[in-house]
């Protein structure tokens, strides 16, 4: 039990120290400069994951995962190593495209959490360097050796893994973090007020509050567009952001959002804002959120 506890205690300390280690900030800087240089677009929105909704990173590294354990585990059975073989060198074809949507998203994060995603990659380079190595040895009839380097592969991914779901469950790294907002604005079927309409100013955002959530809202003539203020992406201020052609631009990492029904026009965001309905009553500006409460 106390075993238990202090490889618990270990990983933590691990784990916290890599997001407070000031010294990955330079090489994570050139590294985000060089993912930078990939054009907005399509390509770059389907590699976040947008036209799916959530990121497509966690779905696209099942691949080399499966297939590596699944190699790994078919070498210690007699006569198979041809299969072990292919079963790898499909996971090192499949971690390329698994690579590129990490970067991205990587890049568009918080410095404590590219720090430890710097590692993350890292992990997974080598763990591709050495399944690499292991393909070249088994190539080369050299069994033995390749059975060990994908072992050492298969050990430096888990690695890589581990600091993967630290990523994504503890720092949050592509969730929603907009989830919370139905749970927290009270009645869906009730009408709230958020001010008279007169108090906003044509198409430029707003700040309001719902009880203690914040709401984007937009005035458009006689009537208004209200979003949950904080960012689907990384919770960041939609009011402080641009809007223009109905839509708004996170000021944070430029995620896109449509505001009639906060779907992501661009990424990093994959989640879509919750859109509040509105209404004007002698002037006064209310809003719900269906489905809430
Ligand atoms: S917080 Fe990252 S795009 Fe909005």
């Amino acid at each position: 039990m106390y075993g238990k506890r202090h490889r618990m205690r270990l990983t933590t300390a691990i784990t916290t120290g890599l997001e407070q280690a000031t010294a990955l900030d330079r090489p994570a800087a050139r590294l985000r400069g060089l993912v930078e240089r990939v054009p907005q677009g399509r390509t770059r929105d389907a590699l976040h994951g947008v036209p799916i909704g959530h990121p497509l990173h966690p779905m696209l590294v099942q691949v080399p995962i499966g297939t590596w354990i699944s190699a790994s585990l078919l070498d210690v059975v007699p006569r198979t190593g041809i299969a072990s073989g292919v079963l790898i060198a499909v996971g090192l074809g499949a971690a390329v495209p698994a690579a590129a949507a990490g970067a991205l998203d990587w890049a568009q994060t918080h410095e404590q959490q590219q720090r430890v995603g710097l590692v993350h990659a890292t992990c997974n380079i080598v763990g591709v360097g050495l399944y690499s190595a292991s393909l070249i040895a088994r190539l080369r009839r050299r069994p033995l050796r390749g059975r060990a380097l994908a072992l050492a592969g298969l050990a430096t991914v888990s690695a890589g893994g581990l600091l993967g779901g630290h990523l994504a469950y503890r720092q949050a790294v592509g969730a929603n973090h907009t989830e919370d907002v139905a749970h927290v604005v009270g009645d869906g079927s009730r009408w709230h007020s958020v001010g008279l309409l007169s108090a906003f100013v044509e198409g430029r955002p707003a700040r309001r509050f719902l009880g203690e959530t914040p709401l984007l809202v937009v005035r458009d003539g006689q009537r208004a567009r209200v979003l949950a203020d904080r960012c689907s992406h990384l919770s960041g201020p939609l009011s402080e952001g641009e809007v223009a052609d109905g839509r708004v631009t996170c000021p944070w990492h430029g995620s896109v959002f449509a505001l009639d029904d906060g779907e992501v026009v661009h990424g990093p965001a994959t989640a879509p804002q919750p859109v509040f309905e509105t209404r004007v009553v002698h002037g006064e500006l209310q809003v719900r959120l269906p489905g809430a409460g």
